[in-house]
Protein backbone atom coordinates (compact mmCIF):
# COMPACT_ATOMS: atom_id res chain seq x y z
CA UNK A 1 0.00 0.00 0.00
CA UNK A 2 2.15 2.73 -1.24
CA UNK A 3 1.85 6.36 0.43
CA UNK A 4 1.19 9.08 -1.84
CA UNK A 5 4.07 11.84 -1.17
CA UNK A 6 3.73 14.32 0.85
CA UNK A 7 3.06 18.12 0.59
CA UNK A 8 3.01 21.32 2.52
CA UNK A 9 -0.54 22.08 1.13
CA UNK A 10 -1.95 19.10 2.16
CA UNK A 11 -0.31 18.83 5.64
CA UNK A 12 -1.70 22.89 5.52
CA UNK A 13 -5.13 21.69 4.91
CA UNK A 14 -5.25 18.44 7.61
CA UNK A 15 -3.97 20.56 10.31
CA UNK A 16 -6.31 23.29 9.27
CA UNK A 17 -9.08 20.76 9.70
CA UNK A 18 -8.43 19.71 13.42
CA UNK A 19 -6.79 22.59 14.71
CA UNK A 20 -9.88 23.72 16.95
CA UNK A 21 -10.34 20.23 18.21
CA UNK A 22 -9.85 19.76 21.70
CA UNK A 23 -6.21 18.24 22.31
CA UNK A 24 -6.05 18.71 18.40
CA UNK A 25 -2.28 17.65 18.41
CA UNK A 26 -3.43 13.79 18.66
CA UNK A 27 -6.04 14.29 15.73
CA UNK A 28 -4.04 16.19 13.17
CA UNK A 29 -0.94 13.47 13.76
CA UNK A 30 -3.29 10.79 13.02
CA UNK A 31 -4.49 12.32 10.51
CA UNK A 32 -1.17 13.07 8.44
CA UNK A 33 -0.46 9.15 9.17
CA UNK A 34 -3.40 8.37 7.30
CA UNK A 35 -2.72 10.99 4.62
CA UNK A 36 0.58 10.41 3.73
CA UNK A 37 1.09 6.99 5.73
CA UNK A 38 3.46 8.64 8.24
CA UNK A 39 4.58 11.84 10.09
CA UNK A 40 7.21 13.74 7.70
CA UNK A 41 9.56 15.50 9.81
CA UNK A 42 8.23 18.96 7.96
CA UNK A 43 4.93 18.81 9.22
CA UNK A 44 6.32 19.50 12.50
CA UNK A 45 6.96 23.40 12.75
CA UNK A 46 3.70 23.32 10.87
CA UNK A 47 2.07 21.69 13.92
CA UNK A 48 3.70 23.79 16.35
CA UNK A 49 2.93 27.09 14.73
CA UNK A 50 -1.19 26.24 14.14
CA UNK A 51 -0.85 24.78 18.07
CA UNK A 52 1.28 27.36 19.47
CA UNK A 53 3.46 24.64 20.65
CA UNK A 54 7.19 24.75 20.44
CA UNK A 55 8.94 21.59 17.72
CA UNK A 56 10.38 19.97 20.99
CA UNK A 57 6.74 19.67 22.06
CA UNK A 58 5.14 18.36 18.94
CA UNK A 59 8.59 16.22 18.55
CA UNK A 60 8.24 14.64 21.70
CA UNK A 61 3.99 13.95 21.31
CA UNK A 62 5.59 12.44 17.41
CA UNK A 63 8.29 10.17 19.53
CA UNK A 64 6.17 9.46 22.34
CA UNK A 65 3.45 7.33 20.83
CA UNK A 66 4.44 3.86 19.19
CA UNK A 67 1.81 4.30 16.53
CA UNK A 68 3.37 7.23 14.63
CA UNK A 69 5.62 6.41 11.66
CA UNK A 70 8.71 8.98 10.92
CA UNK A 71 9.69 7.26 7.35
CA UNK A 72 7.16 6.04 4.51
CA UNK A 73 6.15 2.81 4.85
CA UNK A 74 6.87 -0.43 2.70
CA UNK A 75 3.92 -1.64 0.78
CA UNK A 76 2.80 -3.99 3.59
CA UNK A 77 2.84 -3.43 7.43
CA UNK A 78 3.07 -6.56 9.91
CA UNK A 79 2.15 -5.52 13.51
CA UNK A 80 3.40 -8.31 15.50
CA UNK A 81 1.90 -8.70 19.16
CA UNK A 82 3.81 -7.59 21.83
CA UNK A 83 1.57 -7.48 24.49
CA UNK A 84 1.56 -10.38 27.37
CA UNK A 85 -1.10 -13.21 26.16
CA UNK A 86 0.97 -13.39 23.16
CA UNK A 87 4.41 -13.21 24.44
CA UNK A 88 3.31 -15.83 27.05
CA UNK A 89 1.77 -17.88 23.70
CA UNK A 90 5.49 -17.85 21.96
CA UNK A 91 5.62 -14.16 20.63
CA UNK A 92 8.99 -13.47 21.72
CA UNK A 93 10.30 -16.50 19.84
CA UNK A 94 8.05 -15.45 16.40
CA UNK A 95 9.05 -11.91 16.59
CA UNK A 96 12.37 -12.85 16.59
CA UNK A 97 11.68 -14.77 13.91
CA UNK A 98 9.92 -12.66 11.94
CA UNK A 99 12.86 -9.92 12.04
CA UNK A 100 15.19 -12.93 11.03
CA UNK A 101 13.34 -13.41 7.79
CA UNK A 102 12.58 -10.09 7.38
CA UNK A 103 16.30 -8.56 8.38
CA UNK A 104 14.32 -5.54 9.76
CA UNK A 105 14.15 -4.19 13.16
CA UNK A 106 10.96 -3.08 14.90
CA UNK A 107 9.84 -0.21 12.65
CA UNK A 108 12.31 -0.39 9.82
CA UNK A 109 11.23 -2.12 6.02
CA UNK A 110 13.03 -4.43 4.22
CA UNK A 111 15.48 -3.71 1.82
CA UNK A 112 13.36 -4.35 -1.47
CA UNK A 113 10.70 -1.98 0.13
CA UNK A 114 8.30 -4.73 0.41
CA UNK A 115 7.30 -4.98 3.84
CA UNK A 116 7.41 -2.97 7.22
CA UNK A 117 7.77 -4.60 10.68
CA UNK A 118 5.74 -3.04 13.39
CA UNK A 119 4.82 -4.05 17.41
CA UNK A 120 1.18 -3.44 18.75
CA UNK A 121 0.14 -3.76 22.12
CA UNK A 122 -3.02 -5.98 22.60
CA UNK A 123 -5.17 -6.61 19.34
CA UNK A 124 -7.80 -7.92 21.24
CA UNK A 125 -7.15 -11.41 19.86
CA UNK A 126 -5.91 -12.88 23.26
CA UNK A 127 -7.59 -15.72 23.06
CA UNK A 128 -5.66 -16.68 19.53
CA UNK A 129 -2.19 -15.61 20.44
CA UNK A 130 0.23 -15.08 19.02
CA UNK A 131 -1.79 -12.76 16.95
CA UNK A 132 -0.72 -10.17 14.31
CA UNK A 133 -2.12 -8.23 11.92
CA UNK A 134 -1.27 -7.71 8.43
CA UNK A 135 -2.10 -4.56 6.17
CA UNK A 136 -4.98 -4.05 8.72
CA UNK A 137 -6.33 -7.62 8.43
CA UNK A 138 -5.84 -9.82 11.94
CA UNK A 139 -4.04 -13.12 11.93
CA UNK A 140 -4.42 -15.67 15.02
CA UNK A 141 -2.56 -18.70 16.48
CA UNK A 142 0.48 -17.52 14.33
CA UNK A 143 3.02 -20.52 14.59
CA UNK A 144 6.57 -20.07 12.75
CA UNK A 145 5.29 -21.77 9.53
CA UNK A 146 1.97 -19.13 9.59
CA UNK A 147 4.40 -16.46 9.99
CA UNK A 148 6.72 -17.44 7.60
CA UNK A 149 3.82 -17.83 4.93
CA UNK A 150 2.07 -14.86 6.04
CA UNK A 151 5.68 -13.05 5.27
CA UNK A 152 6.68 -14.70 2.12
CA UNK A 153 3.07 -14.48 0.60
CA UNK A 154 2.37 -10.28 0.90
CA UNK A 155 6.48 -9.75 -0.15
CA UNK A 156 5.63 -11.57 -3.78
S1 LIG B 1 -1.96 -9.82 23.94
FE1 LIG B 1 -1.74 -10.17 21.83
S2 LIG B 1 -3.74 -9.93 21.07
FE2 LIG B 1 -3.93 -9.47 23.15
Amino acid sequence: MPSPSWSKERAEAIIEAHRRREGAALPILHALQEAFGYVPEDTVPLIAEALNLTRAEVHGIVTFYHDFRHAPPGRHVLKLCRAEACQSMGGDALAEAAQARLQAGWGETTGDGSLTLEPVYCLGLCACAPAAMLDGKPVGRLDAKRLAALVDGARR
